[in-house]
């Protein structure tokens, strides 16, 4: 692992975790604390429900916590939504927009979530941009083509570099164990970085580009050792404190 990376790890609970979880933030607190990680920093992204006990319970830690989606509205009479600045207002630090379980389950257009983008950049928070092409768009060998639209319209021509995070998740990886060929992931986001610097210049090259499908102990220390990949967005393995710890040791 370079000793230059400054790194992001960031765990997607999902649709996991009850009050009972609070005993794993309190855990990597502690790990974080005892570690002192200089160039890596830890974010957790519970659902809706636990944003606030954890935010609370990680006051004066460095742990980040975040949320897994927002409105793309301010406020007002959209029942169930949650703005970004309700998610600041509860200590939320990022949220992930554009995961392809939304994309997917929620019929989640690049035009929404590039509103979305907008919406959540107005804030402070830490904006986290997933893309990935389907097993079907990588056998045609339209992976980059996939990629490179997917980023163009859900980014809005106006971004903070400081805030913005963009995460490549093949959606075939994703839970299922696979992963793409260290070269392929270095392909890829070589090419997110390419496109991000023609688009909003050499300050592009701040935006963290993680890696996300299938994360584990095992594979942590080769995906994070490739060029251009700045961290990571852990699905399963964020779940149990053991494994998510056995991935941070890689860091640092
Ligand atoms: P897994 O790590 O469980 O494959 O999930 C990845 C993911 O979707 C993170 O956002």
């Amino acid at each position: 692992m370079s000793k230059n990376k400054n790194l992001l790890i960031a765990g997607n609970w999902k649709m996991n975790g009850s009050r009972r979880s609070l005993s794993i933030v309190s855990l990597l607190m502690k790990y974080i604390k005892t570690k002192k990680f200089k160039n890596t920093h830890v974010l957790i992204c519970p659902p809706f429900t636990l944003i606030n006990s954890f935010t609370t319970l990680a006051k004066r830690s460095k742990l980040m916590v975040g949320a897994q989606d927002c409105s793309n509205k301010a406020l007002g009479a959209y029942t169930g939504e949650v703005s970004p600045s309700m998610l600041v207002d509860v200590g939320s630090q990022a949220v992930i927009l554009g995961h392809s379980e939304r994309r997917e389950y929620h019929n989640e257009s690049n035009k929404l979530i590039h509103d979305k983008v907008s919406n959540a950049l107005g804030t402070d928070l830490l904006t986290i941009v997933c893309l990935g092409e389907s097993l079907f768009q990588k056998k045609r060998g339209n992976t980059l083509r996939v990629i490179g639209e997917q980023l163009r319209k859900s980014l809005p021509d106006n971004i903070n570099v400081k805030n913005m995070v963009i995460a490549y998740e093949p959606i075939w990886a994703i839970g299922s164990g696979l992963i793409p060929e260290n070269d392929d992931i270095y392909k890829v986001h070589h090419f997110i970085s390419q496109k991000l610097i023609s688009r909003y210049g050499n300050k592009a090259k701040k935006i963290k580009i993680l890696y996300g499908g299938s994360v584990n102990k095992k594979n942590a220390s080769a995906i994070l050792s490739i060029q251009y990949v700045d961290g990571a967005l852990v699905g399963g393995a964020s779940l149990k404190f053991s494994d998510f710890k056995a991935i941070l040791e890689f860091c640092n």
